[in-house]
């Protein structure tokens, strides 16, 4: 029978294995997956507009309360193309856009994220793409059935003003809604500054770094 704690040499080598397996399997395996993976591209810092739009429809005005960020892959139906894995989108999630299911990368740089909880409205994840246009985004958030009749959206009409702002203003207020071009007459209306970042902010969801760091499927 070998006695260890006899054994000077023992002693050392077994202790000593047994820390160098950990370390293998604890830092050095690890780190060794980890390489694999492909760090994050730092993103450039948004617009300061486009941020102030964020903190608007998060905690301002809880647009998150009714809108999800967040397309779901339709996990029963997913199959192997290709060796790879697929999984399609939901087909609710589907009406919204041919987007692709959204991916935990994309939240990376979010804080906090839009994933939402409840969808009353569509999900806005790519709604810049959808909706480019500044000008009906407006429209919309005055009177959302101005423009999407049968919309169940709260008209946000406090988001708008009927006094010309001055020109030093730290925004600026060019944003004329143009009522007269719904064929509405109505008195001239101001975006105010809050609309204006709301609306650079959706129409910078684009998901466009998903293609950037080839992320896109
Ligand atoms: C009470 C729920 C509710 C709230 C709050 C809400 N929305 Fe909506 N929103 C909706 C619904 C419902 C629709 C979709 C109507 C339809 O089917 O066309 C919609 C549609 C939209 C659309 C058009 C999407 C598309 O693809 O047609 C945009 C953009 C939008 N909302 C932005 C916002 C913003 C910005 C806010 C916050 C200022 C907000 N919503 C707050 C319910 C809401």
């Amino acid at each position: 029978m070998v006695s260890i704690h006899t054994n000077h040499r023992l002693l050392l080598i077994l202790p000593l294995s047994l820390y160098l397996v950990l370390v293998g399997l604890c830092a050095v395996w690890p780190a060794i997956v980890m390489q694999n993976n492909e760090a994050l591209v730092e993103r450039p810092p948004e617009d300061p507009l486009v941020e102030r739009g964020r903190e608007l429809y998060g905690r301002g005005y809880n647009c998150v309360s009714c809108h999800t960020q967040q397309i779901r892959g339709d996990e029963r139906l997913a199959s192997v193309v290709d060796g790879e894995r697929f999984v399609p989108v939901l087909q609710a999630d589907a009406r919204f856009g041919r987007e692709s299911a959204s991916r935990a990368e994309e939240y990376a740089h979010q804080d906090p994220p839009f994933m939402g909880t409840q969808r009353t409205g569509p999900d806005l994840s790519a709604v810049g793409k959808r909706l480019p246009d500044a000008q009906w985004h407006y429209w919309h958030l005055y009177n959302p059935q101005s423009v999407s009749p049968d919309s169940l959206m709260p008209p946000h009409r406090f988001l708008f003003t009927t006094e010309e702002p001055s020109k030093d203003e730290i925004f600026d207020y060019d944003e004329v809604l143009n009522i007269d071009g719904l064929g509405v007459p109505g008195p001239k209306l101001w975006a105010t500054p809050d609309a204006k970042a709301l609306v650079e902010y959706l129409i910078s969801l684009k998901r466009e770094y998903l293609e950037q760091e080839g992320l896109a499927r």
